[in-house]
């Protein structure tokens, strides 16, 4: 606005005469508005030859607008980013790094692309020979690409997939996964709260605070064992309103990697099967975590077993490496092929305004790997290596630290943990440490991402968690 009215003083006689013209028609409204614009104490009147104009001393009505804390999560990379000490050390975000902490694309995602090329369903294919139901997607997605992940979540012989009792829809990974099914519980349970792990994924609370469902916590983390405190959690999923939310990780619980045994996932369902609550899965690792996608999926199936009606949202950023693909599905499975029906098509109602259709590309890999015997088990492979990686830092680290440890502290917990996170019980001000003196970068909370962390590493990582632990308070 500033500029458009300064080079009015700068237009050819001509155009400036209409201008002018068209100005002392406009200036009374036109001041105004732009004063509105600029808000009175941002614009002055100055005097120029032929008119007189308002001028934008102070060009910005964002002035109020507060500059946001980085992301709990993703900001630790860029603060590690401008670390230049060469010892330093990304145990931040939750992404797979190689034994050389490089980035890992998997052979099978190589194939997947190869073999997209040859059948021409990629995009290099000239835009003149796409059929134009490719230029988009559907709003549901790429069929595909849904039917293989339900039934990898559910199993190919399950009943809800058999009897079309699953609403799934493509989603933009497991955050856009998770928003989408926050919009449809806003819209049609109003009111309903939605019960978080207390601590959870950073990102859980900023989800629901922004599609406006209200939450609460339920205890789940013991600080004393470092373990689950699940007397706790049964007894706040108790305390509950009936029908509400339960957000459940359905494995590799993020941030403590501590999750329910089989027998205690019984005992969850029995509450909630009780309470008439609606529980919400998020399944961000399927198969990473143990290295087998049927174990991974257990606890989601032992619900659908007992024909509770539940929601899903699953990510292939972790098991397929897919991180910036931003690919996954929200599935909500229903009492019957009917009500199915209707919920996929509020949640296509909800995704058309927001996002419109998904991406195409990350669908298509996962349709191929899992949709291809051969590619499958060779997923699986490289599955069960990453998670192999994974569980052999983390004996390596136990090691180091009992090694190094001569207190009597008791790290077995770390082996208990699952997944690709380690919660350390480490304070605010010992994870600080860790990073202004060591340059471990990890998140405030105390979690570390094994899956950043290599062999050689270890002992390093051990020597700065000892100090933290033991030197700060
Ligand atoms: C994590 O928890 O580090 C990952 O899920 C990445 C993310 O988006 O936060």
């Amino acid at each position: 606005m500033a500029l458009a009215m300064l080079s009015l003083a700068s237009v050819s006689p001509s155009a400036s005469l209409s201008l002018q013209e068209n100005f002392k028609t406009n200036w009374k409204s036109g001041t105004s508005s732009l004063i509105n614009f600029l808000g009175s104490d941002f614009s002055k009147t100055k005097s120029y030859t032929r008119t007189s104009m308002t001028v934008a001393v102070k060009v910005s009505r964002f002035n109020d607008i507060t500059m946001a804390p980085p992301d709990p999560i993703l900001g630790v990379s860029e603060a590690f980013k401008a670390d230049t000490n060469e010892m330093k050390l990304n145990l931040g975000v939750g992404a797979y790094r190689t034994e050389d902490l490089q980035p890992y694309v998997l052979n099978v995602v190589k194939k997947a692309e190869n073999l997209m090329l040859e059948r021409g369903e990629n995009k290099e294919i000239p835009y003149h020979l796409l059929d134009l139901n490719v230029l988009y997607l559907p709003i549901e997605g790429l069929a595909a690409f849904n039917k293989v992940t339900a039934e990898l979540l559910f199993g190919a012989d399950n009943t809800v997939i058999q009897q079309q009792r699953v609403a799934t829809v493509q989603g933009l990974s497991g955050t856009g996964s998770l928003r989408l099914a926050a919009a449809l519980i806003e819209r049609y349970f109003p009111g309903a709260k939605v019960l978080i792990s207390s601590p959870t994924w950073g990102n859980h609370k900023n989800i629901f605070n922004d599609a406006r469902v209200p939450w609460s916590e339920y205890r789940y983390y013991d600080p004393k064992t470092v373990g689950l405190d699940f007397d706790g959690m049964i007894s706040d999923i108790k305390a509950a309103p009936d029908g509400s939310f339960v957000l459940l990780h359905g494995c590799a619980h993020n941030p403590t990697g501590i999750d329910p045994t089989p027998e205690q996932w019984e005992k969850i369902a029995d509450v909630i099967q009780e309470k008439s609550h609606i529980p919400f899965f998020d399944v961000a690792y399927q198969g990473f975590a143990s290295g087998s996608l049927d174990e991974d999926a257990s606890s989601v199936r032992l619900f659908v077993a007992r024909g509770v009606e539940l929601f899903v949202a699953q990510s292939y950023s972790k098991n397929l490496g897919l991180y910036a693909e931003r690919i996954g599905a929200i599935n909500v499975v229903c009492a019957s092929s009917d009500a199915a029906a209707r919920v996929k098509s509020q949640l296509k109602r909800l995704a058309r305004p927001m996002y419109s259709n998904p991406p195409i590309h990350g669908a298509r890999i996962v349709a191929n790997v899992v949709g291809s015997p051969e590619l499958f088990n060779q997923w699986k492979e490289e599955m069960e290596m990453m998670a192999g990686r994974i569980r052999s830092v983390r004996q390596k680290l136990y090691d180091s630290l009992c090694a190094k440890d001569k207190s009597g502290k008791d790290w077995s917990f770390i082996l208990k943990q699952i997944g690709m996170f380690s919660f350390t019980g480490l304070s605010k001000t010992q994870t600080e440490n860790m990073t202004s003196k060591w340059h471990v970068y990890m998140t405030k909370d105390g979690r570390i991402s094994l899956a950043g962390l290599s062999s050689a590493k270890c002992e390093y990582l051990a020597d700065a968690i000892v100090d933290s632990y033991h030197n700060v308070k």
